[in-house]
């Protein structure tokens, strides 16, 4: 049997708050059993936990405003939107960061206010544009001399003034996975500081009657485990913005991006929130003053830190496969097409058995996914009790860029993802697929 006291610690750090272990020996969220809940609604299940998304909403609001009171802070749509979450953060006053028109839509359907969403992205449509100026949002993140072209024509032709912020690229190396850095020079995103872009970016908004430049954005990448880039990164970006001030900036707002870091693993040692904030802020007000400018209003941009820990994929155990002397597979119900991370990117997750949690770990195994390709493996060597048919296994920290980037590769539905609520019932908060859905928008 495991020490379940030393077993308790370890659960607070990756799942969501309040998930305890209760008398059948079973994990639950806020008193609802994890068992129950695969029981009711089917596997794979998304379990998200309001108390936690709040209680890290208010986290992030009250460490960054604990440094610099004029902070907002806006949700990252892209770790996982839907009408539900977009009303949740709307009611803890998160402003948001959104992509796309799809993403602006849900918006637009819970009436988020458009005062705080900003638009971000490098390739964004005509229809996106013409979308979001007719909501009216606060800000676009101009990314590339194009947007500048097509916003200024768009606002003409619309009659409108619209602020935006400047995407700059620092060029500084954030040491986050290749396909999620964003902030160095060779990066499809933003304008570079040192080939002169920016500045270029700059001249070309200025001579707009169209566009109100406030201010300055960047963004890493994702997840930034250290704090030494968001200093380097702001450090390049404040030295660039002080040189636009004579050009007639009237710099108002300052955004570092989002990247914040959560555990995934045991191991993981992500800073606190609090850090973060502190780095950030501390570094912002020294360089402001280092070029005798004002301190900005700070927008921080966070998806992944305000609604990873927060959700929780819940498997089924269905088949085995022992290769002696090589691995034994197990499969669970669901992989790729839920989670895509571990293919994309290597990522790293910590399985827990869900039906029998004090049970003693007793072997090594990989936990394979059901999709029809040998890379489809959601942990590699895993090391758990025996699993049979039929158990469950939960993979903590997968609220963030999961469902988000679910797919329905082999025609599999999308699973159905459920709200823990704040007196500790559960309600659906999507549907999971079924095949009429999948068919739904097959022409014959
Ligand atoms: N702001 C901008 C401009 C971004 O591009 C992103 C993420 C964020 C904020 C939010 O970053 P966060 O706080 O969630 O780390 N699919 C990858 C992550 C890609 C992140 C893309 N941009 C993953 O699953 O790890």
């Amino acid at each position: 049997m495991k020490s379940l006291d030393h077993l308790k610690m370890e659960i607070t750090e990756l799942f969501p708050d309040g998930t305890s272990i209760n008398s059948k020996g079973h994990f639950e969220i806020g008193d609802v059993d994890l068992v129950d809940l695969a029981n009711q609604y089917g596997t794979p299940l998304y379990i998200y936990d309001e108390n936690t998304i709040k209680n890290i909403c208010y986290e992030f609001i009250h460490s960054f405003r604990k440094y610099w009171k004029d902070t907002h802070i806006l949700y990252a749509a892209k770790a996982f939107i839907n009408k539900p979450l977009a009303q949740l953060m709307m009611s803890e006053n998160l402003g948001l960061d959104i992509v796309s028109g799809g993403e602006l839509a849900v918006a637009q359907s819970v009436q988020f206010p458009p005062s705080s969403i900003y638009f971000h992205g490098n390739n964004k449509s005509k229809d996106e544009i013409s979308m979001a100026l007719d909501y009216k949002i606060g800000r676009f993140v101009v990314d590339n001399f194009a947007e500048i072209e097509l916003l200024t024509e768009l606002c003409q032709k619309k009659n409108v003034v619209q602020d935006v912020l400047l995407r700059l690229s620092p060029g500084i190396d954030a040491h986050t996975h290749v396909k999620t850095t964003t902030g160095i020079l060779d990066s499809k995103f933003g304008f570079s500081i040192v080939t002169g872009d920016a500045m270029d970016a700059v001249s070309s908004i200025l001579k707009s009657k169209n566009l109100n430049l406030i201010g300055f954005h960047c963004h890493l990448g994702s997840p930034i485990f250290e704090l030494e880039p968001y200093k380097l990164g702001i450090e390049s970006m404040m030295e660039f913005i002080s040189s636009t001030i004579t050009m007639g900036v009237d710099f108002k707002e300052f955004s570092p991006g989002g990247g914040f870091a959560i555990r995934y693993l045991k191991t993981d040692k992500p800073p606190q929130v609090e850090s973060y904030a502190k780095m950030i802020v501390e570094t912002i007000v020294k360089e402001c003053s280092k070029y005798d400018m004002s301190v900005p209003k700070i927008v921080i941009e966070s998806g992944r830190a305000i609604v990873g820990r927060a959700g929780v994929a819940l498997y089924r155990v269905g088949s085995t496969k022992d290769i002696p002397n090589v691995r034994k597979y197990v499969s669970l119900d669901g992989g790729m097409g839920d989670n895509i991370r571990p293919s994309l990117y290597g990522s790293k997750y910590q399985p827990y058995l869900v039906n029998r949690v004090a049970e003693s770990d007793s072997e090594k195994v990989t936990l394979s996914g059901k999709f029809c390709e040998s890379g489809d493996i959601l942990v590699e060597e895993a090391v758990l009790p025996q699993l049979h048919e039929g158990d469950l296994i939960a993979l903590p920290a997968s609220g963030a860029y999961s469902p988000a980037m679910a797919s329905n590769y082999n025609l599999n539905p999308k699973p159905p993802i459920v709200l823990i609520t704040k007196n500790g019932t559960s309600k659906l908060i999507r549907k999971g697929e079924t095949y009429e859905d999948l068919m739904s928008f097959d022409v014959l």
